[in-house]
């Protein structure tokens, strides 16, 4: 199979990073897609750097082996402490989400103003932080927030309970007494619990999700390569996981428009 035929890899540590697949399919419709969900060893938000390095590197490794051409880390806390070591260390292009979603952000705040919401690792590797300084330095504020009970309740598919309402007060209701115009969600699981989130938010604060920025970045990406698609893939997009893949397939309806016909397991 040529290079532009090949498949595009992506991984999270469990069901989150559907989320960013579900705006690549989208953007990028000829293209297979190869889908890790590390559900065995999520989450990575509590681990320590190395851990999440090691982890990041054994997925890129599984995907790689799948004869992908590019590779998108679709995990904020994967790409926090992995980005730029495992770009070094590829011969394939690699994305994130952390560059296009910080960039993203940093067009929508009038108020230079910008919270960023992710897992105890994303927040502090302080990697969003250095992303929006970089990007407009000394324009913006950066009010950082973890939120560890998140990603697991959205893992659970308690999305929509009102658990997940009563957390999302504790964790952002003070933001409604400051000056805060967008709130960046950094951490890909985090798009599911958007009617939650909005309810404890000032109505004018604008909700970024990078998971349409990520797509973008991977269509710039693949077309600086000369490696995209003109025409549809013949192969299905696969998906594996490292336990449980029926409550992967089960949960991962709700985040994509075309549910996974088949889940298979490999050992992490
Ligand atoms: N989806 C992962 C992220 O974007 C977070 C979940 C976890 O803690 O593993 O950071």
């Amino acid at each position: 199979m040529c290079e532009i035929e090949s498949a595009i890899g992506m991984f999270d540590s469990g069901i989150g990073g559907l989320t960013v697949m579900q705006r690549v399919m989208e953007r990028l419709p000829n293209e297979q897609l190869i889908y890790f969900g590390d559900t065995a060893r999520f989450p990575y938000g509590d681990k320590s750097p190395e851990v999440v390095r090691c982890y990041t590197r054994e997925n890129a490794k599984f995907l790689i082996q799948q004869g992908i051409k590019a590779l998108v880390i679709a995990c904020n806390t994967s790409s926090a402490f992995s980005f730029k070591r495992l770009q070094e260390e590829m011969s394939i292009p690699l994305v994130d989400v952390i560059g296009p979603g910080a960039a993203l952000a940093a067009t929508k705040t009038r108020t230079g103003h910008i919270a960023v919401i992710g897992t105890e690792g994303t927040i502090s590797s302080g990697a969003y932080q250095h992303a929006l300084a970089a990007i407009c330095p000394g324009k913006i504020r950066v009010t950082a927030i973890a939120c560890p009970l998140f990603a697991p309740l959205v893992e659970e598919g308690f999305s929509d309970h009102a658990a997940t309402h009563l957390i999302a007060e504790e964790y952002l209701g003070f933001l409604r007494s400051t000056d805060v115009d967008t709130l960046l969600l950094g951490c890909t699981h985090y798009p599911m619990l958007y009617s939650a989130i909005k309810k404890v938010i000032a109505d004018h604060v604008a909700l970024v999700d990078s998971a349409t920025a990520c797509a973008e970045a991977l269509a710039q990406t693949l077309h600086c390569h000369a490696i995209s698609r003109t025409t549809a893939a013949i192969h299905p997009h696969r998906y594996f996981v490292s336990y449980n893949p029926s409550k992967f397939c089960t949960h991962a309806s709700a985040f994509l428009s075309i549910p996974p016909q088949e889940v298979s397991l490999v050992a992490s």
